[in-house]
């Protein structure tokens, strides 16, 4: 398997595959490959990161920036993460979390948020922190991991593709 930045030839695949992967989420909308799409249309998919295995792709995840109180202090969203579902549980999402993590601490990021089961991201370094807060959903599923320099409080708001589909 091979972790790589996506190519134009890789979009479908990559709608595919979250597709696939939401299509059994309970709390899922199914609008993941939507909001892909338009934050790759606006310009704002700053980091978009594909599994592949035998030539197919397995998995994908996205970043994005965020604004802490409406401005940006370089902090960033992490998701949608997807592996196609009957490859799930074999580590792909692991790899793919911790290649986009490693990306963003290169890049200088100050942090990642993002929306989620605790009990999965937590062993990427993922923790609640009620003093940075976000609205759109309960704060336990709502956690950050600080990359460089303090930890930011405040607001925080995803690109407004997340709003697509
Ligand atoms: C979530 C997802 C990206 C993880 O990728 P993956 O390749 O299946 O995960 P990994 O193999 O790296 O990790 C497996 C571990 O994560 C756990 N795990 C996977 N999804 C989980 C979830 N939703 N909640 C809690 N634990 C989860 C597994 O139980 C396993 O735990 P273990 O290592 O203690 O045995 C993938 O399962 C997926 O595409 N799910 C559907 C889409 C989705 O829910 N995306 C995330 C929305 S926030």
């Amino acid at each position: 398997m091979i972790i790589r930045q996506e190519q134009a030839r890789d979009r479908d695949a990559i709608a595919r595959v979250t597709a696939g992967a939401f299509a059994a989420v309970e709390h899922s909308d199914q609008t993941e490959p939507a909001i892909i799409a338009a934050l790759r249309e606006a310009g704002a998919l700053t980091l978009s990161l594909v599994a592949v295995e035998g030539g197919e792709i397995v998995g994908h995840v996205a970043f994005s920036a965020v604004t802490i109180d409406g401005a940006d202090k370089g902090w960033f969203g992490l998701g949608p993460v997807s592996v196609r579902p009957d490859r799930q549980g074999g580590g792909i999402g692991s790899a793919l979390i911790r290649a986009g993590l490693d990306e963003l601490r290169e890049r200088g990021a100050a942090g990642c948020v993002l929306l989620g089961e605790p009990d999965y991201y937590r062993r990427f370094g993922f923790e609640q922190d009620a003093a940075l807060r976000y609205e759109g959903a309960p704060a336990e599923y709502f956690m950050r991991l600080v990359l460089a320099g303090p930890a930011a409080t405040g607001r925080v708001d995803y690109h407004p593709a997340f709003g697509a589909g």
